[in-house]
């Protein structure tokens, strides 16, 4: 099994490229993949759904209103993910840089990308990403000629969960951008329906763990009850467990669920 591996060693963090929190934002990033095995030992189910052995090469699609959680790296798992209806991802949000940083940021940009291509002609992403314009772009390019780019979101926070404060900001808030694969049905959800949610973070729980009502606000407009929804860079599984909530069979891949 080939993948990227996440290297080891010195990394050099540019301290203003990784969202609200800066350089410790990118420490703790690191600290959670640094942890990310290059092979796929077994390990306790996570919170939600069920998860598929490792090395498993028939991916698992559950029942409509279920979730399952695919454990290991997303490029591998990708290749057995069905052609499917609905794109929901928060990927981590490492951008450029060098080393270890560059590793996830190719991950993320590929993954976002080979996912894609699988999505359903007419199919519809939403894509968390920093409110840098950098991390923006960064999403934005992935997907290049496989999506269109629609709309940018806003979740507004009032306060933020990381310690290291940005001079001048009292507040922060991550993009959700909304794509749309071009041909297909193109009717059907207006694209305005996805706009503006203030909500605080999750102050417990994994790193990055979206609030149920935020994961809820972006995946509500474009959920087809039946359809098949693919997040995948699941973390906690919450905007699987979102679009499962809204009647969707949902799959999330997971390195570390
Ligand atoms: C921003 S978090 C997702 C948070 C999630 N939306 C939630 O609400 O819990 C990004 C996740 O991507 C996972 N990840 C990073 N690289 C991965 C890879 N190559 N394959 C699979 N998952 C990966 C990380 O372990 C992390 O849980």
């Amino acid at each position: 099994m080939s993948h990227v591996r996440f290297g080891s060693g010195p990394v050099k963090p540019d301290g203003f490229l990784h969202g609200e929190g800066g350089v410790s934002a990118w420490d703790e990033l690191l600290r959670d993949t640094a942890s990310v095995p290059d092979t796929f030992r077994p390990r306790p189910a996570g919170p939600v759904g069920r998860i598929i052995p490792a090395g498993s090469l028939l991916f698992d699609v559950p029942a409509p209103g279920q979730v399952s959680i695919a454990r290991g790296h997303t490029l591998d798992v990708l290749a057995s993910v069905p052609t499917f209806d609905l794109l929901a991802t928060a990927p981590p949000y490492a951008m450029g840089g060098e080393g270890a940083e560059h590793a996830i940021g190719a991950v993320v940009a590929v993954g976002l990308r080979e996912a894609a291509l699988r999505l359903r002609k007419g199919g519809w992403a939403v894509v968390y990403s920093a409110s840098s314009w950098r991390s923006t772009y960064y999403m934005v390019e992935a997907v290049r000629g496989v999506l269109e780019p629609i709309r940018i979101a806003t979740w507004t926070k009032p306060v933020a969960r990381t310690k290291v404060r940005t001079p001048g900001w009292s507040w922060a808030s991550v993009n959700v951008l909304l794509f749309r694969k071009p041909g297909g049905d193109r009717t059907g959800t207006p694209s305005i329906l996805l706009d503006h949610i203030t909500a605080a973070p999750l102050m417990v729980g994994r790193r990055a763990q979206l609030p149920p009502s935020v994961a809820r606000w972006s995946v509500e407009p474009f959920a087809e009850p039946g359809g098949l929804m693919l997040d995948p860079f699941s973390g906690s599984g919450a905007l699987p467990q979102a679009a499962a909530d809204l009647g969707m069979a949902a799959i999330g891949i997971e390195a570390n669920p």
